[in-house]
């Protein structure tokens, strides 16, 4: 048996891919240039950007991202089809490195439901799909779509074609997250043993986490020979998501005498990429999520915080600052100036443009004259609102709630619409709703309200109120988030920050059964 000779892990990242296919997970092209950016900072070899053919805005982002990617490899999805695979090697074409991902299903329930081809159809469409790109990219990825639920015999004659057609990393997904990791184990051990020339590819893990393994069965798929890990930020993906990749990077570095591989991540980045990714898709990072949660690295009980104080290694198996949580030294006020404002910046890991820190500034004084207190959380929720109102079409410009036991709960609102400044008087059954109908009144729209939810950023009544309400239209989701200490003007940026996310949906065309 011939396992892959290096113990080096590279990690591939398909947030902007697999996990921009989470229901109501869209974000922009300025949004994924962001998070791409990050990733290339934080040493994540290969970027999966999109899905070239899946619509304008996916090739554009793909473009984009190949233009200012330098470091890491930027890589585009393509189906067996050689429309996709022109479209993402198009897409693709300023990359300094590339590489193009093409799949197709070889399960016997995919392969006679989904595809309705036979097996030996799809065994040729493999050969010509990865000739293919093979021709217009030397990196190329071949996917067996529901490879875990795929005959043996079929899937190492599929990855032994693909090889030989030119495919350089052959990727094993457990695309409905059915398998166990000692399966999934098994599985990658038995292509090492039974296909002749896998010693040639990279093989790589694609596993998500319908039962919660995917980061197991991705480690499993490692010790076995993997070297390469396919996960997302704060694990998204479709249904359930993908093994989180901050999972990932840190099960590597806190056990190293059990997992004794490399990878060229900077862990110190985590907590950033994970900030930044749940800001522009609006999905809330939940309290006691591994690594990146808010109590991830907090110690309730009594018995447990006598123990951090007498040696933080009782109950913490990694420091804080290892994913680049930093407590900080400088305390804003009221009279804070703006060299202070950007140094807080800086040391909270944000790095914006002058008009984006002037807006930011603007906000942090007028938060200083209502709360008594500044938190670091409170000038992160700050900076965040501000970072995904970067592009809005709408925008709130003042409202004004009538609420309480006696009157109508009554809302006037004003808002900016593509520059042009509309004003209305709407009522509601309470002052969210009225809010609500008063921004549906200006900017008329079909939107279904499926999530309001709001949370405080800080303690105490005069803490920041932070929204998230998630819009329907067409099929269509999308979150939107916004932050104040006023819960109404939370309420009202979050819903317009969710319909400027539907107003750029409704210009993508939609992706045509794309299934991947
Ligand atoms: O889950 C899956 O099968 C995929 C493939 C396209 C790799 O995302
Ligand atoms: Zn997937």
């Amino acid at each position: 048996m011939s396992t892959h000779s290096t113990d080096h892990v590279l990690i591939f990242d398909t947030t902007l891919r697999d996990g921009e296919q989470s229901p109501g997970a869209s974000m922009n092209l300025d949004e994924k240039r962001r998070i791409a950016e990050v990733l290339e900072q934080m040493g994540v070899d290969i970027i999966e950007a999109g899905f070239p053919i899946a619509s304008n805005g996916d090739f554009e982002a793909v473009h984009e991202i190949a233009k200012v990617v330098r470091d890491s490899t930027v890589c585009g999805l393509a189906r067996a089809g050689r429309k996709d695979i022109d479209r993402a090697a198009e897409a693709l074409r300023p990359a300094r490195r590339k590489r193009i991902h093409t799949f197709i299903s070889t399960s016997p329930l995919h392969m006679r439901f989904k595809l309705q081809m036979e097996p030996e159809d799809v065994h040729q469409a493999v050969i010509e799909s990865v000739a293919h790109a093979r021709n217009l990219c030397d990196d190329v990825e071949w996917s067996p779509e529901d490879g875990t639920r795929t005959e043996h015999d079929f899937l190492c004659r599929c990855v032994e074609s693909a090889i030989k057609a030119g495919a350089t990393t052959i990727n094993i997904p457990d695309t409905v997250g059915y398998a166990i990791p000692a399966e999934y184990g098994a599985l990658i051990a038995m292509l090492f043993e039974r296909v002749p020339n896998i010693d040639r590819a990279v093989v790589s893990t694609h596993c998500h986490n319908d039962l919660g393994l995917a980061v197991a069965n991705s480690l499993a798929g490692v010790a076995k020979g993997a070297r390469q890990i396919e996960c997302a930020v704060n694990g998204l993906g479709e249904r359930a998501g993908n093994a989180a990749l901050e999972e990932v990077v840190m099960a590597l570095k806190t056990r190293q005498d059990l997992l004794p591989y490399s990878c060229r991540v900077n862990s110190e980045y985590i907590v950033k990429v994970s900030r930044l990714v749940s800001t522009v898709t609006g999905f809330v990072v939940q309290n006691n999520k591994a690594i990146v949660g808010a109590n991830a690295f907090a110690h309730e009980s009594g018995i447990h915080q006598d123990g951090m104080l007498k040696h933080a290694g009782t109950y913490e198996i990694m420091t804080p600052e290892s994913i680049g949580l930093v407590k900080s030294k400088l305390v804003l006020g009221k009279h804070s100036g703006r060299h202070a404002f950007r140094e807080k910046l800086r040391e909270l890991g944000f790095d914006l443009g002058d008009n984006a820190i002037e807006d930011a500034f603007r906000r942090f004084k007028d938060l200083a004259d209502r709360k008594k207190e500044i938190f670091d959380d409170d000038i992160t929720a700050l900076v965040d609102d501000e970072v995904v109102r970067t592009n809005d079409r709408v925008r709130l410009v003042n409202l004004q709630v009538v609420c309480g036991t006696r009157a109508k709960q009554t809302a006037d609102l004003e808002l900016e619409v593509d520059g042009v400044v509309r004003t209305t008087t709407a009522t509601g059954d309470g002052p969210v709703d009225a809010t609500f109908n008063a921004i549906k009144a200006l900017c008329p729209h079909s939107a279904t309200l499926l999530l309001y939810q709001v949370s405080a950023v800080t303690e105490g009544t005069d803490a920041q109120a932070e929204v998230t309400v998630r819009l329907e239209e067409s099929g269509k989701t999308v979150n939107g988030r916004g932050a104040d200490t006023d819960t109404l003007v939370a309420s009202a940026r979050a819903y317009v920050n969710a319909l400027n996310k539907l107003l750029v949906k409704r210009d993508k065309k939609a992706p045509a059964a794309l299934t991947a």
